[in-house]
């Protein structure tokens, strides 16, 4: 079986973390080899980034520039590796949430994100991405009860995340094969039942 690509995206708040969790667990139960990584990071230049972006001020380009060069160090030392060696490869967050924060939540010009882009992976998307889709003021809700200081985006107001959340529904709009919506309003029982039928009628049949 071909291993894939799948990516998990939505608002900060949504609740992906413990989906991923669970599908990952899945798909080990069905004897696959599977890598679990996450962006901005999954290297070790990659976390260090990472730190910089989630607490250091920057300039939008800038930010867009260092989640690029992140994903090119992860791609090269990771997820082609993965994938080439026959893993399946599964990431919290990608190309699309650089789209969603960057273009959609802080503006930046929409030609300059595709050529990096294309720049930076010309020939590889995900098989599979899901989107969790939520009302950004739940959200915030969810992420204030964690108790769990916040980074430098998830301290932005919630026009900034419903911008965010407009921009990761376009992208799915465009790309609607790949990119499946989840409501993420509902219980974590029924979105964990809704992942795994879509994961196996998609990716294991
Ligand atoms: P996230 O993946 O949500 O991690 P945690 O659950 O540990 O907070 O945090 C990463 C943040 O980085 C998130 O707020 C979205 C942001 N981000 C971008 O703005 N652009 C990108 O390209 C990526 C990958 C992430």
């Amino acid at each position: 079986m071909k291993p894939r690509f799948i990516t998990f995206e939505g608002i900060d708040g949504a609740g992906k973390s413990s989906q991923i969790a669970a599908a990952v667990a899945l798909l080990r139960t069905r004897g696959l080899n599977v890598v679990q990584t996450r962006e901005p990071g999954g290297t070790p230049l990659g976390e260090k980034l990472r730190e910089l972006l989630l607490h250091d001020a920057m300039h939008l380009e800038t930010e867009a520039l260092l989640m690029f060069a992140a994903r090119r160090e992860h791609l090269a030392a990771l997820i082609e590796p993965a994938l080439a060696a026959g893993s399946w490869v599964v990431s919290d967050r990608f190309t699309d949430a650089t789209y969603a924060y960057q273009v959609g939540g802080r503006g930046l010009d929409e030609g300059r994100f595709a050529a990096l882009e294309r720049w930076v992976h010309p020939h590889l998307q995900p098989d599979l991405t899901f989107i969790f889709d939520l009302d950004p003021a739940i959200a915030a809700q969810r992420l204030a009860g964690t108790g769990v200081a916040p980074d430098r985006f998830e301290r932005e107001q919630t026009d900034f995340f419903r911008r965010v959340r407009a921009a990761y529904l376009r992208r799915a709009a465009a790309d609607p094969g790949r990119v499946r919506v989840i409501d993420a309003g509902r219980t974590p029982d029924e979105i964990q039942k809704e992942l795994e039928e879509i994961i196996v009628s998609h990716c294991l049949k």
